[in-house]
């Protein structure tokens, strides 16, 4: 699995995306550390504070699809409207919840990593629940 090969999965999820609003459509891949590859498209709502981003799309199909490989090594995340196209605030929280180490963005001819930990310092997590 190349980082071009799990940005060529989101693109393709980008291309399901249902983002009649916006018209900025998403799409991520997961890769856990079972080699598994899960993606998904951001889908919204005329209800508009219903919108869900790619990236959660993508964690919900692992979680409830595999629960016994349940680890993120890296998630690409992909916009043809954006490049790069990072992970909103609250999918980065959501994305350290399943120890998500890498991010790779798309920077519009090339891919560039991210250790999660830079895009999200001091993150909050269950070791700061009692
Ligand atoms: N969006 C994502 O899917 N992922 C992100 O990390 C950023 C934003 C979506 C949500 C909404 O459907 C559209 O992009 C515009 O905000």
């Amino acid at each position: 699995m190349t980082p071009e090969e799990l940005l060529a999965a989101a693109r393709e999820a980008a291309g399901y995306a249902y983002a009649p609003y916006s018209r900025f459509a998403v799409g991520a891949a997961l890769l856990t550390t079972g080699g598994r590859i899960l993606a998904g498209c951001n889908v919204e709502n005329a209800s508009y504070g219903l919108a869900i981003c790619a990236e959660r799309n993508a964690v919900a199909a692992m979680v409830a699809g595999h629960p016994d490989d349940r680890e993120i090594q890296l998630v690409a995340v992909v916009s043809p409207h954006a490049a790069p196209c990072f992970p909103c605030g609250a999918c980065r929280q959501v994305l350290r919840e399943f120890h998500c180490q890498q991010v790779l963005v798309d920077e519009g001819g090339g891919v560039r990593s991210h250790r999660l930990a830079d895009l999200l310092p001091h993150a909050f997590g269950p070791q700061h629940l009692p």
